[in-house]
């Protein structure tokens, strides 16, 4: 387990994007698992500026991410599908057939999942995921109490996750349930980084790293992963024993 600190979020994003980057130019075609939220943010507009400066390319890249809410339609302006839009899929030269995000308002919501789980099999498996940090340890929508060796599934989001991501919606109320890729299809994964930004994330951060691995704490889980990287800001590393900043 690498545990970074960086400065400031600035440092932070630009280390993140950097590991991103490098992973894209030795390997063209890397399969990734992608979250969203505010902490990922900083990544994608570096991501965007090396492509502009360096002609990074991301078309030979396949994309996952890592969830979806429950029912909302693709075009809803809260969805992740918008926002993954909106912050990296369009505004780099990503192969809209190689981008893959959950079907929130799928029909059969098991049906999807399957599906969604299937398509990282057959794409060879993730080479590198890319996680945030919920303030109860969360990574994707796996919510504290997740079972490690849950795949991507319908999953009913814990009432502080809700409060937390209400500002993203018009009514401030943020939908019951989503669709998250699960605890063993992430740890399963190649080459894992988690980025972790400001105070509040602090005490997640320590219970991940230096806590008892748990599924109580869903991140707990990364330390025991063979090739994972923490990138924190100086303020989520606050609460840590040593760093090495
Ligand atoms: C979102 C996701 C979540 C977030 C986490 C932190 O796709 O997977 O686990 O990474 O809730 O969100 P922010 O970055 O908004 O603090």
């Amino acid at each position: 387990m690498d545990v970074r600190v960086l400065p400031d979020y600035e440092a932070m994003s630009d280390a993140a994007a950097e590991i991103v980057a490098q992973k894209l130019r030795a390997q063209p075609d890397a399969v990734f698992l992608i979250p969203t939220g505010t902490t990922p943010l900083g990544m994608y507009r570096r991501l965007v500026e090396l492509q502009e400066r360096e002609g990074l390319s991301f078309s030979n890249a396949t994309f996952f991410n890592l969830d979806e809410y429950l029912g909302l339609a693709s075009d809803h302006p809260a969805s992740y599908h918008v926002y993954m839009k909106t912050n990296f899929y369009d505004l780099v030269n990503a192969d809209p057939a190689k981008v893959h995000v959950p079907e929130g308002a799928a029909p059969d919501p098991e049906a999807e999942c399957q599906r969604y789980e299937a398509a990282m099999r057959e794409a060879g498996g993730v080479d590198l995921c890319v996680l945030g940090i919920g303030r109860n340890g969360h990574i994707g929508f796996n919510e504290p109490g997740a079972p490690f060796d849950s795949r991507t599934r319908v999953v009913r989001l814990a009432e502080s996750t809700r409060l937390v991501n209400a500002a993203d919606f018009e009514e401030k109320c943020a939908p019951e349930r989503a669709i998250t890729v699960g605890m063993q299809t992430i740890f399963e994964c190649r080459q894992a980084l988690l980025l972790a930004s400001g105070s509040n994330k602090a005490r997640a951060v320590k219970a991940a790293t230096e806590g008892t691995v748990t599924e109580e704490v869903p991140a707990s889980i990364l330390s025991q992963h063979p090739d994972v990287t923490f990138l924190l800001d100086r303020d989520a590393a606050l609460l840590l024993d040593e760093t090495d900043v």
